[in-house]
């Protein structure tokens, strides 16, 4: 593995510091197992090329600030396509996250959940009447978006069934989305 230059002298680093990385002490930061080409290369090896990726990769985030395998540091406005927009490291979070996977890891929808629920109660009362449909990706969430709509039409708008979708649009990767996705390389 490369040694890496201390941040503290690395001109482009735009100030990490210590003290800023909570529960990370610079030689956490630096136990990486990995060069950014290293994993740039294992990625294009080993995984099915579906996405335009940007060359960065993150090592870590804190707060609204995210860093890279080359010390650099940026301000997170895009929070994972808007799925993880409550910050990186904070410890509310980490300790939730602590306290499920002490418990109990993943038990599926064939059963009950209770955190499922009082979430869906909380939804509803800040939201508006009716109920949840909880899903695990974006493509998911519009391949139900589409069910739902032409549902409502055939029942309640004489059988209407046309979906508006917008060109150099992405709406997912199942064969609904890409029905609805104005862009040819989706
Ligand atoms: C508008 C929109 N719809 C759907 C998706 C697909 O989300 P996922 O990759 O979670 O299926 C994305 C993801 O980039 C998106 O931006």
């Amino acid at each position: 593995m490369p040694e890496k230059e201390p941040l503290n002298n690395n001109p482009s680093s735009e100030g990490i510091q210590k003290d800023q990385i909570n529960n990370y002490t610079q030689q956490d930061y630096f136990r990486m197992p990995l060069t950014f080409e290293e994993i740039k290369t294992k990625t294009e090896k080993y995984i099915l090329n579906t996405y335009n990726r940007l060359p960065v990769c993150f090592y870590f985030g804190q707060g609204p600030y995210l860093y890279d395998t080359e010390h650099k540091r940026y301000i997170d406005f895009l929070s994972g396509i808007s799925v993880t927009n409550l910050g990186h490291g904070e410890a509310d979070i980490i300790e939730a996250i602590r306290e499920q996977a002490e418990r109990i890891i993943h038990t599926s929808n064939l059963f009950y959940n209770e955190e499922q629920a009082m979430l869906a109660e909380v939804l509803i009362e800040y939201s508006f009447p009716g109920k949840v449909f909880f899903c695990n990706s974006g493509t998911e969430a519009n391949e139900a978006a589409i069910k739902f709509a032409r549902h409502y039409g055939q029942k309640e708008k004489n059988g209407a069934e046309i979906i508006v979708s917008l060109e150099r649009s992405f709406h997912g990767r199942t064969f609904g989305s890409l029905s609805i996705t104005g862009n040819e390389k989706s």
